[in-house]
């Protein structure tokens, strides 16, 4: 037994921040946010919009591309560090808004590698054969905990949402193939946001030593995409597609110049919509799926990193 993505949903809110949009509130500039991270803009929740709207947007859609519909979901998961109340968890907010009755529903809190740990999760619970039909999804409103005055921060992120529908199934070589998760506590001061319930009350910004963060991502990320590769009988050349968390292009081509991997086989779209943390990976991919990159049957490696640290990758064929 195993799991197949058999539907994949997005949501980007109206809102459009550009680079450019920056230069009168602090010191930046275009050129300087481009080639430091490759971003060109990024998306803004309204501000009646939460993120459990945006995650139940994304969600429906990848109800609806799969033909199905919400009754035949018994189990949701949704990443995110944005959650909408204490409690109930975001995921309990969706299953509300898209009409489920019967299923499961839970947050995973991971950060940025948030999808990574949703899916397998997910993943694992189908194999077991717990549940037949899971929703996957990764949404996040980081605008809400940026501080606006930090330059260093606040032109990386951006808000967004993306969903798989994993349906369990049987058979060799098909759906997701292998995923593994990590994390390490120690370095938990990197990147953090200083605030939270039972400390200051209120939900804080986002913190970041952004040059050593930099420097785990590009290890962490390249080692598990390597160790979920060959736990799935496959050299990383045998990639299709490697679609990493979309935090800095920089980040990327470090990855592959390391691994001397086809920067083209990379699905890249930062530039679109910034690192919206567990959001990121959906959303590349429903890019990649729309352009035609992707196909029924491609390889596809998953790897991504984020505060904690976590991290963790996944093998999927298509
Ligand atoms: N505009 C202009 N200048 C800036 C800006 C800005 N927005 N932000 C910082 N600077 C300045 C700094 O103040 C510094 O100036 P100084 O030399 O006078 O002190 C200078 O630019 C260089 O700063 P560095 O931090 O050394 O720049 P670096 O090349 O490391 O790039 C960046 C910074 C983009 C944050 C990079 O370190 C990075 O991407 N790190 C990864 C972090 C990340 O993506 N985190 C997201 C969450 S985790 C994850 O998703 C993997």
């Amino acid at each position: 037994m195993g799991s197949k993505v058999i539907g994949c949903g997005h949501y980007l809110p109206k809102h459009i921040i550009k680079n450019d949009d920056f230069d009168k509130s602090i010191e930046t500039s275009d050129e300087w946010i481009r080639q430091r991270t490759g971003i060109e803009q990024r998306f803004i929740a309204a501000k009646d919009e939460v993120t459990s709207d945006l995650g139940a947007k994304a969600a429906l859609e990848a109800i609806e591309k799969a033909g199905l519909e919400p009754k035949d979901i018994d189990l949701i998961i949704c990443a995110t560090s944005t959650p909408d109340t204490t409690f109930p968890a975001t995921a309990i907010h969706i299953q509300n808004k898209i009409g489920i009755k019967r299923a499961a529903a839970f947050d995973v809190q991971a950060v940025c590698s948030g999808f990574i740990y949703a899916l397998a999760v997910a993943d694992n619970f189908l194999r077991l054969g717990q549940h037949k039909r899971a929703l996957v999804i990764g949404a996040e409103t980081l605008s809400r905990i940026m501080n606006w005055k930090d330059r260093s921060t606040c032109v990386l992120f951006g808000d967004g949402a993306g969903a798989f529908l994993l349906e369990a199934r049987n058979g060799d070589n098909i759906g997701v193939l292998t995923t593994k998760i990590y994390s390490d506590g120690e370095s938990s001061e990197l990147l953090y946001v200083d605030g939270g319930v039972s400390s200051t009350g209120k939900s804080g910004y986002i913190k970041m030593n952004g040059r050593e963060v930099f420097r785990h991502a590009v290890e962490k990320m390249g080692k598990a995409l390597e160790e979920v590769t060959r736990n799935a009988g496959y050299k990383l050349n045998d990639l299709d597609w490697i679609v990493p968390h979309q935090a800095n292009k920089r980040i990327m081509i470090a990855i592959a110049d390391k691994y001397k991997l086809p920067f083209d086989r990379m699905i890249v779209d930062v530039d679109k919509h910034a690192n919206t943390s567990s959001a990121t990976i959906p959303l590349a991919i429903y890019g990649a799926l729309e352009e035609g990159k992707i196909k029924e049957g491609d390889l596809i490696g998953l790897t991504a990193l984020g505060a904690g640290l976590t991290w963790g990758g996944a093998v999927i064929r298509w």
